[in-house]
């Protein structure tokens, strides 16, 4: 399939992953079927892709008049026959667990065959696995998204061994979307940025824990330094400008001269997570949240909506919005 005839996706799933991507596709100009188990699932999944496109027009990222007609390129179904009809990509974001998945995939088969990708959101299920039981494996692939979709460009691509041709039409179709994929070489549980987070998250939990700082200061440590500048740019040009001598340099020296490997060697490499560190991280965020000014964000609704805020900021910044 070329990457031009894809012009009607179906999202199978309308959770906050399938409107989020329901949301992306039609404000970009595209068609959208939204697909559920209830009628119930899927009104709640059109009332957060409405949600979301006022949201934008609120900020004045989109007219009112174009948040309309996004909205009118959605439509709305329970029957997977009926979502699959006339679309050329499968956008699935159902529960995180093999059978369900299986279960959907064997239905994409049967009603639309080979003639669509098949898409899968998956945070960090194998998208081998996912499609073992296909009869058209070379047409699946994982499109892992980070959360929400419609305002985060990184969407991470991967295909079982045969995909090639399926992967890099998905590569040029969501880079018209105006996202920025990135494909794997290898599948590899929990793909390249939840891998990055969780190796971040690790190292936190261990400073917490030892009593080395609090939740707080661990989170402003983060926010206000490494965090602001991966902002603008990765790792790796960040280490390029932190030396004379570029990243090269920089490596002779990290962690302190000649006793450099004492970080590394002093860092977290446990395997499980300490089981009084839910309780611990909770409380840390709670007494976080009581310290936080309303207008940053003091609740779960006014944070999100800071975040939201925040990101469309970046996203200008970035020219992705
Ligand atoms: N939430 C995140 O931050 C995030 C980020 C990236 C990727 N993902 C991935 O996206 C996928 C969806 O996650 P979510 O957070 O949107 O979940 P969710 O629970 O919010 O939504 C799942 C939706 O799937 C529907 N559903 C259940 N069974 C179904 C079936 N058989 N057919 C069709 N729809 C069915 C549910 O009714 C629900 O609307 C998962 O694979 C998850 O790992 C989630």
């Amino acid at each position: 399939m070329k990457t031009q005839e894809i012009q009607r996706i179906a999202c199978l799933g309308t959770g906050v992953i399938g409107a989020s991507w329901c949301t992306n596709f039609v404000m970009k100009g595209y068609e959208a079927v939204l697909y559920d188990i209830s009628d119930e699932q899927l009104a709640s999944g059109r009332q957060k892709v409405a949600d979301n496109l006022a949201f934008l027009v609120e900020k004045a990222c989109m007219t009112r008049e174009a948040a309309g007609q996004a909205l009118d390129r959605v439509r709305c179904t329970t029957s997977m026959e009926e979502a699959l009809c006339g679309v050329q990509l499968v956008q699935e974001s159902v529960p995180e667990r093999y059978e369900i998945k299986q279960a959907v995939l064997a239905q994409v088969d049967e009603f639309a065959g080979d003639r669509v990708i098949y898409a899968s959101s998956t945070s960090g299920l194998l998208i081998s696995e996912i499609a073992k039981l296909s009869q058209y494996p070379e047409r699946c692939i994982g499109a892992h998204p980070y959360n929400p979709p419609h305002l985060i460009p990184l969407v991470e691509l991967v295909g079982p061994a045969g995909s090639e041709a399926a992967v890099e039409t998905a590569r040029q179709f969501y880079t018209l979307l105006g996202k920025e994929p990135v494909v794997l070489h290898q599948e590899v549980p929990g793909f390249i940025a939840n891998r990055i987070q969780t190796a971040v998250a690790r190292e936190i939990i261990d400073l917490v824990v030892r009593g080395v700082c609090s939740v707080e200061d661990a989170d402003k440590a983060l926010t206000f330094g490494p965090g602001i500048r991966w902002a603008i740019m990765g790792q790796n040009l960040l280490y390029q400008l932190g030396n004379p001598k570029g990243i090269k340099g920089l490596y002779a020296n990290v962690g302190g001269g000649k006793n450099k490997k004492s970080w590394l060697e002093d860092m977290a490499r446990w395997t499980t997570y300490p089981e009084d560190w839910p309780d611990m991280a909770q409380a840390g965020v709670e007494e976080a949240m009581a310290r936080r000014p309303a207008q940053l964000g003091n609740t779960n609704e006014s944070l999100a909506r800071y975040r939201d805020e925040m990101l469309l900021e970046i996203l200008k910044l970035h020219h992705k919005l």
